[in-house]
């Protein structure tokens, strides 16, 4: 079937979830789920995610040039959920849905502890795509809980992690396979 062009990325899933934390101007913290986002440079080390103009993670992003990408896994479900609400300007969101901050050591943004891997990144470029724009940063502070990253390998049944199919269906990942 021909689907209409306002869903054709629903198909496009499940998608990783994210959670960008930023701070504003007055240095309150922000933070927001994001599924658009991906991986764009291994060296230097850049990420990419897409935020509409009128979030507050973007308004944040482009005064302060900083942000935290942190990756949730199923036990941070419900916050997460809390945190995509939307709350006036100027109030933490972080700390409104019940999850933790902790100062980043590299940018001015926070880390938010409920998650198992926290990138800290600097602004690197924006560029607007259609009714987004996209971020790109590079990873300045790259955290791995240590249980879930042994002999270079990402421990994913473990750390469990969420992917957003859309509205309020998350997947997990249940399997891996190999091939032959
Ligand atoms: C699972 C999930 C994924 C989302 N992904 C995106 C995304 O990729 N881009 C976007 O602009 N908004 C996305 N949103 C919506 C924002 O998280 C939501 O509008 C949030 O309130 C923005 O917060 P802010 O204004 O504090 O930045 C997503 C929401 C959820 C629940």
């Amino acid at each position: 079937m021909e689907i209409d062009f306002s869903l054709w990325y629903r198909v496009l899933a499940p998608r990783p979830v994210v959670i960008v934390s930023t701070v504003n101007s007055r240095g309150i913290s922000n933070a927001a789920p994001f599924s658009f986002v991906m991986p764009c440079s291994v060296s230097p080390p850049l990420i990419e995610f897409s935020s509409s103009p009128g979030h507050h993670t973007a308004k944040n992003i482009l005064k302060t040039g900083d942000f935290v990408v942190n990756v949730p896994g199923r036990g941070a479900l419900d916050k997460l959920w809390k945190c995509s609400g939307n709350l006036p300007a100027g109030v933490s969101e972080i700390k409104k849905s019940g999850l933790t901050e902790e100062k980043s050591l590299k940018v001015k943004s926070p880390g938010i502890v409920e998650c198992f891997a926290r990138y800290e990144c600097k602004l690197h470029g924006k560029f607007r795509t259609g009714d987004h724009i996209t971020f790109v940063g590079r990873i300045v502070r790259a955290f791995v809980e240590d249980k879930y990253f042994k002999n270079k390998e990402f421990k994913v049944l473990q750390a469990d992690p969420l992917m957003h199919i859309g509205g309020k269906r998350f997947g997990l990942v249940g399997k891996i396979i190999k091939v032959k």
